[in-house]
């Protein structure tokens, strides 16, 4: 446990900055700079749970000058009311954003038609300036866990893109044919060099984004019952019952409640953790978004 050194409201219990940059991350970096010279358009997805800290962030510099759609993914997860004031925030000039469920067909066919009509705009600007056949190029990011391959499968039709089961496996870049007018170009996922504010490497960490070993699973779950208790007190409650104002004694609550004992009988409150952890991620607290649109 961690409690005496503050950092800030929400991130009492997390005190080591996490600067976690693989160095196949840094490559990656370089690919997708010499990659983006070859795409008409950029397709971000991000976490809608965390449409913030889940923004890659060499893309926000590097793509800058390039048509945007950004998908707001797993929002069959996220609080729908505050997804939708995300894609109002993200969505400017040229830049769009929608909401998808990537495990869904109709909204992964949603997606195609945004794709398609994005398409068509481009092919008619190139008809002008009399380039023929020419396909929508357009590069697939996003950092790990975001749910990238499942997509890009979706969007396929077939398993064309590995779907990796661990966050921060990466693949190469590769191109994906979606019938004759679009290209998507698959690139690994990148992740945030340096969480310059502590809350990101938390909220990535809750949503599963970052690899549980960097973290203890204890100081985690508190950071996402402080946090919780806040924004959706309620979810907590209906699911563990009335809890206490100290995370770390809420734990040892839910691991008695749920019979989590160590092998004595005493409150197991790492199991606990994982137990808290897991239903947050599997939406068994209910549909809710940790990344605030008016923080
Ligand atoms: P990545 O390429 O961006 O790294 O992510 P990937 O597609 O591997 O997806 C990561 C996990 O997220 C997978 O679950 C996947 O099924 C799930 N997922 C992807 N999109 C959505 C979505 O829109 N909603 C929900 N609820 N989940 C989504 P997994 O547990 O790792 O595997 P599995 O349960 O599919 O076997």
């Amino acid at each position: 446990m961690n409690n005496d050194k503050p950092i800030n409201e929400s991130s009492r219990f997390v005190s080591t900055a996490i600067n976690w940059y693989p160095g196949h991350m840094t490559k990656a970096r370089r690919t997708m700079e010499e990659d983006l010279k070859l795409v008409d358009m950029i397709l971000e997805i991000r976490d809608a749970r965390a449409p913030l800290s889940s923004l890659n962030p060499d893309m926000a510099e590097l793509g800058k000058n390039k048509r945007r759609l950004i998908l707001l993914n797993k929002a069959d997860l996220a609080d729908q009311n505050l997804t939708e004031q995300w894609i109002s925030r993200l969505s400017r000039d040229t830049t769009s954003a929608a909401a998808t469920d990537a495990r869904n067909t109709g909204s992964v066919k949603s997606v195609r038609k945004l794709l398609d009509e994005i398409s068509a705009e481009k092919a008619k600007k190139d008809k002008a300036r009399g380039i023929v056949n020419r396909p929508a190029r357009i590069m697939v990011v996003g950092i790990p866990n975001v749910g990238k391959s499942t997509l890009i499968n979706s969007l396929a039709g077939r398993a064309s893109a590995k779907t990796g089961d661990k966050p921060g496996v990466t693949r190469g870049s590769q191109w994906i044919r979606l019938g004759r007018s679009i290209e998507l170009l698959d690139t690994p996922g990148i992740l945030w060099p340096k969480f310059e504010d502590p809350r990101v490497g938390i909220h990535l960490a809750l949503i599963g984004s970052i690899s549980d070993d960097v973290l203890p699973s204890e100081d985690l779950a508190a950071e996402g019952l402080v946090l919780l208790s806040k924004h959706y007190p309620e979810a907590l409650t209906a699911k563990y019952g009335s809890l206490d104002e100290d995370p770390y004694r809420s734990l040892l609550l839910i691991a008695e409640r749920n019979q989590l004992l160590k092998k004595g009988g005493a409150a197991d409150s790492e199991k606990a953790a994982k137990r808290f952890l897991d239903d947050l991620r599997k939406g068994r607290l209910g549909r809710l978004t940790l990344d605030m649109p008016f923080d």
